[in-house]
């Protein structure tokens, strides 16, 4: 779904191998013991134990897992974490995941998408398409570039087929790669693009329109606090050109000091 649409609205199963027998060990014709002769039907096999059963994770224990191996990770390690993630349904249309971009060090801001679209998808970056372009224009006005001062991310690091809204679960299973970004980079702020961004990473649901033009407080895990600041999404400034202006005094708001 597009952005801001609101404002425009925006089994394992273990298996045990028994030893093989030692080279020269074989027994013998005499040894071997006596198969005794089975007569009637064949044994129906035993039910499975519900103990022996391996039961699909669900969606809050993988997301639990995620977050326990982010938690963990260095921030190469996480980028290979989010490549190989398997925790929701996401991974099996995707041709990348999409980790994100930019600065690694004395990071100014985190610019928070929602998710890749095709072309994201197709080259594993954040905002690639004329999105990205908006958005580079909008950082250059503030003097600011994707290579040198921000890191660029989404909320959810897989497309969503056909770029509909991500679902709670696949919000759940991906937010911790999300958390784990921003206690590894410390950015002096958070910008966060369109009203799915903002909801999540505010835990509200509050419109967009209520939640621009003030700073907003995001608190890691960690307890750092990080003053954030939520403006439209570009997709949206590309079909609503008048938002452009609000937009212009959101970029004010995120670069003060
Ligand atoms: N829209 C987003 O929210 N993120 C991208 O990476 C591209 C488009």
């Amino acid at each position: 779904m597009p952005p801001e649409a609101e404002a425009a609205p925006d089994a394992a199963a273990s298996v045990a191998v028994a030893p093989a027998p030692a080279a020269g060990a074989a027994a013998s014709a005499t040894e071997r013991p006596r198969i005794p002769v089975r007569s009637g039907p064949p044994p129906k096999p035993a039910p499975v134990e519900a103990s022996s059963k391996e039961a699909e994770p669900t969606p809050a224990e993988r997301a639990r897992e995620v977050a326990a191996r982010a938690g963990r990770a260095d921030f190469a390690e996480l980028e290979g974490l989010v490549s190989a993630c398997t925790a929701c349904g996401l991974c099996e249309g995707r041709k990348h995941a999409v980790f994100g971009t930019g600065a690694q060090q004395q990071v100014r801001w985190l610019v928070v998408g929602e998710a890749p679209g095709e072309q994201e998808d197709r080259q594993g970056l954040p905002f690639v398409g004329r999105s990205g372009q908006l958005l580079d224009a909008m950082l250059a006005s503030v003097g600011m570039s994707r290579e040198q001062d921000v890191f660029i991310a989404n909320v959810i690091k897989c497309r969503p087929p056909g770029n509909r809204n991500p679902k709670p679960e696949e919000v759940a299973a991906c937010s911790p790669y999300l958390m784990r970004q921003i206690a590894l980079l410390k950015p002096e702020r958070i910008l966060v693009l369109g009203r799915f961004a903002a909801q999540t990473l505010l835990g509200t649901e509050a419109t967009i329109g209520s939640l621009r033009g003030r700073v907003h407080t995001l608190k890691t895990d960690e307890g750092v606090e990080i003053p954030l600041v939520v403006s439209y999404h570009p997709a949206y400034l590309l079909r609503s050109p008048v938002e452009k202006a609000r937009a212009w005094q959101d970029l004010q708001l995120a670069v003060q000091p």
